[in-house]
């Protein structure tokens, strides 16, 4: 039987939902309880999440943790994480207590620029269209007035419009490359709006300027931001002196240094290593990315095209000793946003910002990269001592404990068990019957 479905996105939830369970689920009860026990009771919380996206039939948990006792330029904070991997938030709360007793975070926003670009082919003279770009110039702000007129008044706006000549990559291709600044939103439908009157502008004054008469038409390809923002760029860091970090099992403070230095060096060099380096720094942003909101495939697309810059991925960080001072860093580019989309809209996005101190833009930078740089404190603190498997197999256990209903008693047991015995899932099975039996 054809599982194609014409009409679908115009069927009601509970029709899209008897639909999947007869088509795919062979009429199972059990299998639309599972979605019907993810509903929020309160229906208005409901609706509201049904109308995030097209054809929802339920919601999709995640859980939200919190790490405290970061010291961020002075200021305490605890920072609300979303995210499903154990360890993460454990390895956040490690790390600022760690910092925090050594001064804390330091972090600085370094640029707030965004960028859109409308892609356009001519295939006229180079030098007519440079011409006339340059003298409608004006229209483009006047036409696009009444949609900047709002973010002008809070001090933002369209910051520069250039046309760039890309023929010698793709034959008659141009782009209007457009930097703006969006404050404290995202931008992305600001920028967009922007963008697709820009087109609109481009096509309508080429008709009819005298520099363009008798060459083909301008054909508008599309208008679009760029997730690439790296002058959109923050920079989060802690330094101590080699005396000032903690001793670690086996290792002099020197060498614990020079052995992480040398880590962070693999990572900046070595392709395969670079990529789990950079997971483990998304570990922290994209927790508090979701956590406040905000749009956390933008922000990997961004941060994984800045860590190929020079042409060979590599690490986002850096760490170095410079006589006696250890010095750890992160710098990433990073368009987020406190006001618009998801901000004003989602409960616990709300109660996120709040617990924050409803920060600036500039500020959910800082601290977006902030968290990013303790958790990669945390894995290379790990993983140049214990290995990283011992802190993991602690959240492990818990987990299989969970899957295998372990009750509370034997979960202590279990716990006490495991410290000296390695943890697997058949392991585990054993120790719950052996000690039901
Ligand atoms: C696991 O989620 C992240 C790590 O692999 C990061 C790293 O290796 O640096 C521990």
């Amino acid at each position: 039987m054809s599982k194609n479905i014409a009409g679908f996105s115009r069927k009601t939830k509970e029709e899209k939902i008897e639909w999947l369970i007869t088509t795919y689920f062979g009429g199972n009860k059990d299998a639309k309880q599972t979605l019907v026990s993810y509903w929020n009771s309160d229906d208005k919380l409901q609706q509201l999440h049904d109308e995030f996206i097209e054809n929802t039939v339920s919601n999709f948990y995640l859980p939200l943790g919190v790490a405290p006792n970061f010291i961020i330029n002075e200021k305490e904070y605890t920072i609300p994480m979303v995210i499903e991997e154990s360890s993460v938030i454990a390895a956040a709360a490690k790390a600022a207590k760690y910092w925090g007793a050594r001064g804390g975070f330091r972090a600085t926003v370094l640029g707030q620029e965004k960028i859109g670009q409308v892609h356009f082919m001519y295939t006229g003279a180079p030098e007519k269209l440079f011409s006339f770009f340059n003298s409608i110039e004006a229209q483009f702000h006047q036409d696009s007035a009444s949609i900047t007129k709002n973010m002008n008044a809070r001090g933002g706006g369209i910051s520069s419009l250039t046309l760039v000549d890309k023929t010698l990559e793709l034959d008659n291709y141009y782009q209007i490359h457009v930097c703006f600044n969006t404050i404290d939103s995202m931008g992305a439908n600001f920028i967009n709006s922007c963008l697709e009157q820009f087109a609109k502008t481009l096509v309508r004054e080429a008709a009819i300027h005298a520099d363009l008469k008798g060459e083909e038409p301008i054909e508008i390809v599309m208008s679009i931001l760029s997730n690439y923002v790296p002058n959109c760029l923050v920079r989060a860091e802690v330094r101590c002196t080699i005396d000032d970090l903690e001793p670690e099992e086996g290792l002099t403070k020197r060498e614990f240094a020079e052995k992480f230095v040398r880590a962070v060096e693999i990572a900046r060099i070595e392709p395969h290593r670079a990529v789990t380096h950079n997971k483990g720094i998304m570990n922290g942003i994209d927790a508090v990315v979701l956590a406040t909101g905000n749009d956390f495939r933008a922000v990997e697309a961004g941060i994984h095209a800045y860590a190929s810059r020079s042409g060979q991925y590599r690490s986002l960080s850096t760490a170095t000793i410079t006589e006696d001072e250890f010095c750890f860093a992160l710098e990433i580019p990073l368009a987020v946003g406190t006001v618009g989309g998801l901000t004003n809209l989602h409960p616990l996005v709300k109660w996120s910002m709040q617990l924050l101190g409803n920060p600036k833009a500039s500020e959910l930078m800082e601290l977006i990269a902030v968290a990013g740089l303790a958790q990669n404190f945390g894995a290379l603190r790990s993983l140049v001592t214990s290995g990283i498997q011992k802190g993991h197999m602690k959240m492990h256990l818990l987990n299989i404990l969970n899957q295998l209903n372990a009750d509370t008693t034997q979960k202590e047991a279990a716990v006490e068990h495991f410290k000296t015995t390695p943890v697997s899932f058949s392991a585990v099975t054993e120790f719950l019957k052996a000690t039901n039996a």
